[in-house]
């Protein structure tokens, strides 16, 4: 059954909840019905489109990929990442999410950003936008903190962290993926708000769980995160599969009898 805002805000305390990312309508169809949501994650940019980070990933790029994901799972609740730069400013985040609302079947788009974006997240709540924020590391960040940082590592960092999910939620917020963050951090993040707080690299003590498609699945080659866990080796299953077919072309293994007109 499709989740609902109020479903997914139910389960805090109940159930885990699970998250994954999908780009395209083949992987979405393969997931649909089996989490509860599905992100259309900006991290497309590095996995699918081969580019370092995920800066560059514009508003029209996230919108096709969330149509098609749409398409492949009508029966999960999706949510839109927006890019960066789309959301600066008040007025420049109402007109995109009601772009991403007017032409996807998103239920819900994820913004990165604590209590400075909290009025911004105020503005869409109160304009029938439903907001999932993003604290802790926030990739949109990397170029400006030179890198990927694990972030709650004192006292001071877990208060900031703390204030940001209040704050959040104060605005309107139904849920929050919390990336990068130490484990104690977390718990206390997670106590601390009504809201899922939707981990990735915040350990066990949170509501739920998110990854990315391409790195659960062992696709994604170019690095692999400590906290990634690897379901499968896809890029070893894929490329097996590939040297079998192109030894099976030059042996005129194939196509055999039954699979000629
Ligand atoms: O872009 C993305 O895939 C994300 C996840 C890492 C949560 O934001």
């Amino acid at each position: 059954m499709k989740q609902t805002i109020t479903s997914i805000q139910k389960a805090k305390g109940n159930r885990k909840l699970s998250m994954i990312t999908a780009y395209d309508a083949l992987f979405a169809k393969l997931f649909d019905e089996q989490v509860d949501f599905i992100l259309v994650g900006d991290s497309l940019n590095m996995s699918f489109a081969g580019h370092e980070d995920t800066l560059s990933a514009t508003l029209d790029q996230m919108i096709y990929h969330t149509q098609a994901v749409c398409k492949g799972a009508p029966n999960t609740f999706v949510i839109c990442d927006m890019p960066f730069g789309t959301y600066t400013n008040k007025k420049d985040a109402l007109k995109n999410c009601i772009k991403v609302f007017q032409e996807t079947n998103a239920s819900a788009v994820k913004i990165e950003g604590g209590s400075s974006k909290a009025n911004i997240i105020k503005e869409l709540t109160s304009n029938s936008i439903s907001v999932c924020g993003h604290i802790g590391l926030m990739p949109q960040n990397v170029r400006i903190e030179g890198g990927y940082k694990v972030k709650g590592k004192d006292e001071q960092s877990i208060k900031t962290l703390i204030q940001d999910a209040i704050d959040i939620q104060n605005a309107g917020a139904f849920a929050i993926v919390l990336e990068g963050v130490k484990e104690e951090a977390s718990k206390q993040i997670t106590k601390a708000v009504n809201i899922p707080i939707i981990g990735i690299g915040a350990g066990v003590e949170v509501d739920g769980q998110v990854l990315v498609w391409s790195d659960m699945l062992g696709l994604f080659e170019a690095f692999k995160p400590k906290f990634v866990r690897e379901y499968i080796n896809g890029a070893n299953i894929v490329k097996d599969a590939v040297s079998s077919y192109v030894k099976d072309v030059q042996s005129l293994n194939f196509p055999n009898e039954s699979e000629k007109y």
